[in-house]
């Protein structure tokens, strides 16, 4: 099965997590896009969603499904998204799209975590793909000394500017043994807004597109 055939299927079995009436957490990327489509095909089954970043809340938008402000929701039952990485423990580095922040603000206000991904993404040892932080512009610099003194090796991502209105350096060169230790270590340098590791909150459940789920 090619990757997108991958990212197509594990996105539409997300849809038995989705409950009636529900208001529903979506993530960014790809593979929700998929999840997306599948959730147009029943939207009137469900209240609507709470998105994680711009782009998703576009595509939600345009197939007709209600976006709501996190704030007017609460706790949701059901956070949907994808990862760069993930591992055995459903650990994951996320941020490749850039909607780190959102995605970590969501996940910690759903229930249960849903995460779709395709084989590609699942490793032993989190840290192959490069780790993105988003940072508060003027503590860029600052930030990657920081990281440098830690190992890692930061590169910013020139050009892009977060839907916070942040910026991004993706970490190279990690190998994360610690992940739970590596996150809240990162969160208390200065200027870091997030770090797109998800320890703390691993998902609860990772449907894989080859059919495999842990
Ligand atoms: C977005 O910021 C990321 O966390 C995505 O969840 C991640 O990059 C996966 O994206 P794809 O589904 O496009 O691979």
């Amino acid at each position: 099965m090619d990757i997108e055939a991958q990212k197509r299927a594990a996105g539409e079995a997300a849809i038995e997590y989705v409950e009636d009436d529900a208001v529903i957490g979506v993530g960014t990327g790809s593979t929700v896009a998929y999840f997306i489509d599948a959730l147009a095909r029943m939207k009137h089954r469900i209240e609507g969603a709470v998105s994680s970043s711009d782009r998703s809340t576009r595509l939600l938008q345009e197939r007709g499904i209600r976006v709501f402000d996190l704030n007017a929701v609460g706790e949701i039952p059901l956070y949907v998204d994808g990862a760069d990485e993930c591992d055995p423990l459903r650990r994951l580095i996320k941020g490749g799209g850039g909607a780190l922040t959102r995605e970590k603000i969501v996940a910690a206000a759903a229930k249960k975590f849903v995460c779709i991904v395709d084989a590609h993404k699942c490793v032993d040892v989190l840290g192959r793909f490069p780790l993105p932080v988003e940072v508060i512009p003027m503590a860029r610099s600052l930030v990657a000394r920081e990281i440098l003194q830690r190992g890692g090796q930061p590169v910013w991502r020139e050009g892009v500017i977060t839907d916070n209105g942040n910026w991004i350096l993706d970490v190279h060169g990690l190998r994360i043994d610690d992940p739970p230790g590596l996150e809240s270590d990162w969160n208390q340098i200065a200027g870091v807004v997030t770090v797109g590791l998800f320890a703390h909150r691993p998902a609860d459940v990772v449907l894989v597109g080859d059919g495999r789920k842990f």
